[in-house]
């Protein structure tokens, strides 16, 4: 007991004399760039001494990247326990947290990417994210306002009154250049498969929609370098058939549909990968046709299939099992018993988890993914999100 309680003083003293420490060299950190500030201006060289270049991101895209459009555009409302991991409290997004493009903004050190449609509280300062839940590349399968050829649009509408207000000193801030050298991402096409398989398509009729799908891709791409957009991420569409609102939906349908080794629906991962084929050659296109534009495209299908099929390793488990949801083992699915309706229940253990609500993932998995889109693994040209960012095109 008596040298427990010394050994415990001894611990803390320790822990005083090294935050002590770590205190005075943050502190050093601090004072020591405002000195060099002091002196640079006065040494010789330092006048062509610029800021770096800011990074600037702009989104387009569904669920997977909405961080409020939708929530704010139609004021849909989302109930807890959404939210719940980091926020607190529903934040637009379809997660128990954040998205992995927060965790991406938080690694290149911006802001949150605000929704264009949120009317307050925003700050457009490191850019907009006009991505919404629900959204498809458009095309007959348009079942939402804001698809993607409508969020290019608010895009243009966004910088051309960014540009009016500019020389007032006022909205945005984004100055014409920053537009130029912002880095502008692309992450949709889920919904339009997801769409041509619940309206009842087979197979080969899905298939048959996706060189459209592509099409509108590249329009969409096409009309932002129009606009002056330089750097390009492209992310494939990640795979659809391990998702638990597919699974249980495919297994209420006589016979199940087939299943491979980590037991994702092989159809559903097939028109996945097919589409992934095609965007993948719609990259090298774009590289191309669009003048000094760069053009990276990011492998989310490889990123998230390794999540499920080696999910142990990453120190997940149920990974065709939703969270929060209804209906029970083996993918706790139901489509009346939607995450954040009355009574639906949601896992204790949601950070050993994949899918949050059988439709979109955890946090715990997002952090995961933004982790390998950093990584610069995944991408080709294998160029780091940091480097393209600070890039001056
Ligand atoms: C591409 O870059 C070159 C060299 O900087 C420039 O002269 C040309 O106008 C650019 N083309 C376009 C379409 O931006
Ligand atoms: C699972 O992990 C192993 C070892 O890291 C790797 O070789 C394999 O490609 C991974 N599988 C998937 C589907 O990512």
């Amino acid at each position: 007991m008596h040298t427990d309680s010394r050994d415990r003083r001894r611990k803390m003293l320790r822990l005083l004399v090294v935050s002590g420490v770590a205190a005075a060299i943050v502190s050093i950190q601090l004072i020591l760039p405002s000195l060099l500030f002091v002196v640079l201006p006065r040494w010789p060289f330092s006048a062509a001494n610029k800021q770096p270049p800011k990074c600037v991101v702009f989104n387009f895209g569904d669920s997977n990247s909405d961080t409020g459009n939708l929530a704010a555009g139609a004021g849909v409302r989302l109930h807890r326990p959404l939210g719940r991991r980091f926020f607190g409290k529903p934040s637009g997004r379809y997660s128990d947290g954040r998205l992995y493009i927060d965790f991406i903004c938080e690694s290149l050190e911006l802001d949150h990417l605000s929704p264009y449609l949120e009317s307050s509280g925003v700050s457009f300062r490191h850019g907009a994210n006009f991505a919404v839940a629900g959204a498809t590349t458009g095309g007959a399968a348009e079942g939402t306002p804001f698809s993607l050829a409508t969020q290019v649009r608010q895009f243009r509408h966004f910088r051309r009154r960014t540009a009016s207000l500019h020389r007032r000193g006022l909205g945005s801030g984004i100055a014409m250049l920053e537009f130029h050298n912002a880095v502008y991402t692309f992450d949709i096409g889920q919904n339009d498969l997801q769409a041509a398989f619940t309206a009842g398509l087979s197979y080969h009729r899905v298939l048959d929609t996706i060189p459209a799908i592509v099409t509108r891709i590249n329009n969409a791409v096409t009309m932002v370098h129009e606009a002056g957009g330089r750097k390009f991420l492209l992310y494939n569409t990640g795979p659809l058939g391990c998702l638990p609102s597919m699974l249980a939906r495919w297994s209420r349908r006589g016979g199940g549909g087939e299943v491979d080794g980590a037991g994702c629906l092989v159809e559903l991962n097939g028109a996945a990968r097919a589409f992934n084929e095609q965007l993948g050659r719609l990259c090298g296109e774009l590289r191309g046709k669009l003048a000094n534009a760069t053009v990276v495209c990011v492998d989310m299908y490889a990123i998230k299939y390794g999540l499920v099929a080696n999910h142990t390793a990453h120190g997940f488990s149920e990974p065709l099992m939703a969270c929060c949801g209804g209906g029970g083992p083996p993918y706790n699915y139901r489509a009346g018993e939607a995450c954040g309706s009355p009574k639906v229940k949601a896992c204790a253990d949601g950070d050993r988890r994949i899918s949050w609500d059988g439709l979109h993932y955890t946090e715990a998995a997002n952090r995961v993914v933004a982790e390998d889109i950093l990584s610069a693994e995944y991408s080709d040209p294998p160029l780091q999100l940091q480097t393209l960012c600070a890039s001056t095109s």
